[in-house]
């Protein structure tokens, strides 16, 4: 129960990745709060199911971040004890020629400009009590520049430098750091032909697609005091993969 009585926000908390860690939150304790933009329905039942709240948004509008902040911090009396920016969008493109206008607005909006829009959001309460911790979906995609969706890729390293420079202008009272999933079994990975997934499936050292669990207890740990002197961090959940050149 390490996060009984605390109040934790998990932005996109009502489907894939974003479900395990409001689920992995709520079984240690944790008042959740899950955000949508579209699951209406999912992010209810799941918040009724773990005795929290649903609040839509869509995380890449200020008005509604900022709506999002007002409903949260109303609830809990102005205290926000972690963020988990897990809210993500992807185009599953072969080519950066793919990659439209349109396209990079929306990806880079939703995974680069939502996360910084909900930490500054909530990094003011946190400062205030000088407490808090957040956590950032990264990805293992934009390591080696081998994923085709350039828009995504960087979107998900700007997440790293944003990591960064929060960790360092939010110390020493709100840690900041980051999560990159290698592949994780949900939504993001119905795209591929089982035979693109065997070949994937080698790749991968330990052997197996990841679980939406496995990310949500490396961001349970992040967030937890077991990691009060870690910040600023990127913590790889890939089963090895990316050690592979
Ligand atoms: N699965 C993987 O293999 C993998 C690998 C590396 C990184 N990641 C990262 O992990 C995170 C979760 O991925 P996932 O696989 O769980 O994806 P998913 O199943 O497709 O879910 C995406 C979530 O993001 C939310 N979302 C999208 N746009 C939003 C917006 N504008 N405002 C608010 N919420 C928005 C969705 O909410 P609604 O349904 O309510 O619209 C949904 O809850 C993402 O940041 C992703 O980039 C995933």
């Amino acid at each position: 129960m390490r996060f009984k009585g605390k109040s934790v926000l998990v932005t996109g908390g009502a489907k894939g990745i974003g479900e395990a860690i409001t689920r992995a939150f709520a079984s240690e304790g944790a008042r959740v709060f899950v955000n949508y933009n579209t699951s209406k329905a999912e992010a209810e039942k799941l918040a009724k199911e773990e005795g929290g709240f649903a609040v839509r948004a869509d995380v890449s509008n200020s008005k509604q971040v900022e709506a999002m902040k007002k409903f949260v911090l109303d609830k809990t009396g102005g205290t926000l004890d972690v963020l988990v920016n897990n809210a993500g969008d992807i185009d599953w493109v072969s080519s950066w020629e793919d990659v439209s206008e349109k396209m990079w607005d929306r990806v880079v909006n939703t995974n680069l400009k939502g996360t910084f829009l909900c930490t500054r959001a909530f990094a003011p309460s946190m400062l205030k009590r000088k407490r808090g911790a957040i956590v950032n979906l990264s990805s293992t995609a934009f390591f080696q520049g081998k994923f085709p969706a350039v828009h995504y890729n960087a979107s998900k390293a700007g997440v790293v430098a944003l990591t960064k420079t929060f960790a360092n202008q939010l110390a020493p009272f709100v840690r900041v750091n980051s999560v990159a999933p290698g592949f994780i079994q949900t939504n993001f990975q119905s795209h591929y032909s089982s035979k693109r997934q065997k070949e994937l499936l080698n790749t991968i050292p330990l052997n197996r697609f990841g679980r939406t669990e496995d990310v949500a207890r490396a961001v349970l740990f992040l967030a937890s005091e077991e990691a009060s002197y870690v910040t600023g961090q990127t913590l790889v959940v890939d089963g090895g993969r990316v050690m592979i050149p």
